[in-house]
């Protein structure tokens, strides 16, 4: 029974599909949402060089190692776009990204550097600010930002120090300069010319060695989806299992819940009763008011390029109709966090609620322009 469970898990962690020459086609790691298939691959002589070799952990993690830049877990691949985004396992991107180096000859590569200046504070002087929380702490708060000039304002008007100006990889261009990169702990995006295999995505087939001594590569049709739907349909037994048990805690879960907010409810009455500022106990609703025509029209709008990149921390869907963007559509960005959507879904959002979708942000409806 205990082997049956391990056999389980391990399923459910990693599975892959297995084609003709013994190597996977296709390779699922964990519950990520990505597979893991040509040019990368869990097993080394079945991916395309070493440099994409994909180590799936026994937590179910994909993990990239970079030369000279370390480990990295995987949160997704675009085999598209030829795009591979990661992030750092402990939550502190923007620290490794000042010590961030790849040597010239790696095969991935990150969008674009910029030059960020990275400045520490007096955490009460700053606080307002957009600081990198993983390197602040209640004394000091580490603060970036790429416009030099908003850089010596900090150290004139805040008394903060220039740690040290670094040449950081990002998958955007800012078009906003004079706000603080609170985006640098958003994923990093690294691309890859080398195989291109855009050709074979396009056509909806699988890419791989042509011939594995000289490197040639191929589009080959996808085999026998049979298999694949085998493995869908293992998978979606074993989640046939887990989730009754899932269910079932829930249900006890939310008793659990509901006793409790009964008893806090009941214990909010009571202090309501004896004090008269029971008023601040009781949460009240949240209350937010949509912005104005003119303050909505005073954040830049962008027509998409045939490359559909999109500046600021977004990862090429609309977060609020999470419909995919495609060249020539209009997208409005939100300033002071540069989350960016199709320009007709944020304007309606904005005029009914004044925050951000994403972070809940609230735009000012004044924008001091620094650079
Ligand atoms: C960053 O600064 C260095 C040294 O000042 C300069 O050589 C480099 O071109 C700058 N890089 C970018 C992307 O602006
Ligand atoms: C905050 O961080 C600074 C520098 O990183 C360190 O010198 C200081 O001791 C820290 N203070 C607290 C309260 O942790
Ligand atoms: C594969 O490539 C090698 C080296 O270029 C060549 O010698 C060999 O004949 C090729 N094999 C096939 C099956 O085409």
């Amino acid at each position: 029974m205990d082997n049956l469970l391990v056999f389980f898990v391990s399923f459910l962690f990693f599975s892959s599909v297995y084609g003709d020459n013994n190597c996977p086609l296709d390779s699922i790691c964990g519950n990520n949402r990505f597979d893991i298939r040509f040019p990368f691959g869990i097993e080394e002589p079945c991916t395309y060089n070493p440099s994409f070799n994909i180590k799936c952990n026994n937590q179910g993690r994909a993990i990239l190692s970079l030369p000279s830049a370390g480990d990295f877990y995987v949160r997704d691949i675009n085999y598209l776009m030829q795009e591979i985004q990661v992030y750092d396992q402990f939550d502190c991107l923007p620290k490794r990204l000042t010590t961030f180096q790849l040597p010239p000859s790696s095969v991935l590569k990150p969008v674009y550097y910029r030059n960020y200046t990275f400045l520490t504070c007096s955490t009460d002087l700053v606080m307002s600010f957009h600081v990198i929380s993983c390197m602040s702490n209640s004394t000091i708060s580490t603060l970036a930002t790429s416009s030099t000039n908003l850089a010596s304002q900090m150290v004139t008007l805040y008394n903060c120090k220039v740690d040290n100006t670094f040449s950081i990889p990002v998958s955007w261009t800012p078009l906003y300069e004079a706000v603080f990169s609170s985006d640098l702990n958003n994923d990093l995006v690294l691309t890859w010319d080398e195989p291109n295999c855009q050709e074979c995505e396009v056509e909806g087939q699988l890419c791989g060695f042509k011939n594995v001594t000289s490197g040639e590569i191929q589009c080959f049709d996808v085999p026998g989806t049979g298999n694949t739907k085998g493995i869908q349909i293992f998978r979606i037994v074993a989640l046939a299992l887990v989730i009754p048990a899932i269910t079932c805690s829930l249900g006890v879960t939310c008793y659990i819940c509901y006793e409790q907010s009964r008893d806090s409810r009941r214990s909010a009455a009571a202090l309501q009763n004896t004090t008269a500022g029971g008023a601040a106990v009781v949460p009240q609703p949240e209350t937010s008011i949509g912005l104005d025509d003119s303050t909505i029209e005073s954040y830049t709008k962008v027509v998409l390029g045939e490359s559909k990149r999109i500046p600021g921390p977004n990862h090429g869907i609309c977060p609020i109709c999470l419909a995919e963007y495609h060249p020539k559509e209009t997208v409005r960005c939100i300033p002071e966090c540069e989350h960016c959507f199709h320009a007709e879904c944020i304007d309606e959002w904005l005029k009914i609620n004044g925050t951000c979708p994403v972070c809940r942000n609230n735009p000012s409806p004044v924008h001091v322009n620094f650079s």
